[in-house]
């Protein structure tokens, strides 16, 4: 199985994530000027859902049928991987129908599986452990409002969760300084924390993580498959919350990013998403655009005749 996935930002290149990230805006201009691009004409996406998602699956979906593709939206409720068929046969019999598949799941190793028994690409659509098609989306963002981000000072206040991960991953790549601000035994997984070295450092204190700060990113408190520790989480966060006040510390050029759903009042004040520092709906908006990039480079070359 030589098929190239997309588990990870570290699986591409700096180059090749700088290219996927400039073509998804050169996506974007085709779709503003209303010019048909169909490059994935018959091809097919499997999207497996084992949590919810908006985002994600819209985009995913809207973004082949642009691309003159379909794809197919796989509830785990409803396919017999939910009842137990193994990932390593569900993804030998998937892959052999369709052109690729995105999974959204729990655990990382599912994905790293079912990719390992894969014929065709496999895409992170989010696993406990990361969220790369964020990233695209976010560093598609940050060239479209402010330029190149490398070089720059990035702070994540919050958890260190799967999206915190993936902005370890995204500051090796995109070469820029990561702050994390979060409480004591929720910082991001060391493992990624270990790779990054000097380029990441977690601090306790929202304020020095943000002071100076070119991009300030945060994300709910509690992710999915974590709803039984709400109230004890609400609790310790609560000094994290993002406010106003907060990105004042931060350069005057600062943008805001949250990759959505967000929870006024907890990790947002409520009137952040309406600051004119958050690109928030620009950052929703750039999955798709950023998607389309990937779902071209991993499907397109495949669409050639033998
Ligand atoms: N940001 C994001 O992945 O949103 P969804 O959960 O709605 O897909
Ligand atoms: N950290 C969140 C991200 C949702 C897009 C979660 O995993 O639920």
């Amino acid at each position: 199985m030589n098929a190239r996935h997309f588990l990870s930002m570290m699986d591409y290149t700096p180059d090749e994530l700088l290219g996927l990230i400039r073509r998804g805006v050169e996506l974007k201009d085709l779709r503003n000027r209303g010019v048909l691009f169909e490059p994935l004409k018959n091809r097919v996406l499997g999207m497996i859902f084992e949590k919810s998602s908006t985002r994600t699956r819209l985009s995913f979906e809207a973004g082949m049928i642009q691309l003159g593709g379909q794809a197919i939206f796989l509830s785990h409720r409803d396919t017999q991987l939910g009842r137990g068929e193994p990932i390593a046969d569900s993804a030998k019999v998937m892959s052999r129908m369709l052109d690729a598949v995105m999974i959204r799941t729990y655990a990382h190793s599912n994905l790293t599986e079912f990719a390992a028994n894969s014929r065709v690409p496999v895409i992170n659509g989010l696993s406990d452990d990361l969220h790369p098609c964020q990233l695209l989306a976010d560093m598609q963002t940050f060239l479209e409002h402010r330029g190149s981000i490398k070089g720059k000072t990035v702070a994540w206040i919050g958890d260190g969760n799967n999206m915190c991960n993936s902005y370890i991953e995204a500051a090796i790549q995109f070469d820029f300084q990561l702050r994390v601000a979060c409480p004591a035994g929720y910082e991001p997984n060391a493992e990624f924390l270990a790779l990054a070295g000097e380029r990441v450092t977690v601090v306790r204190d929202p304020k020095a993580a943000v002071a100076g700060a070119h991009l300030v990113s945060t994300d709910v408190w509690t992710s999915m498959g974590q709803e039984e520790e709400t109230a004890r989480r609400k609790k310790l966060f609560a000094p994290f919350q993002v406010t106003r006040a907060l990105l004042d510390l931060a350069d005057k050029d600062v943008l805001f990013m949250h990759c959505l759903p967000a929870h006024r009042g907890e990790e947002i004040s409520v009137d952040l998403l309406d600051d004119s520092r958050s690109v928030a709906w620009d950052q929703a908006e750039n999955r798709l655009h950023a998607q389309k990039a990937l779902l071209e480079f991993l499907v397109a070359p495949s669409c050639k005749p033998a």
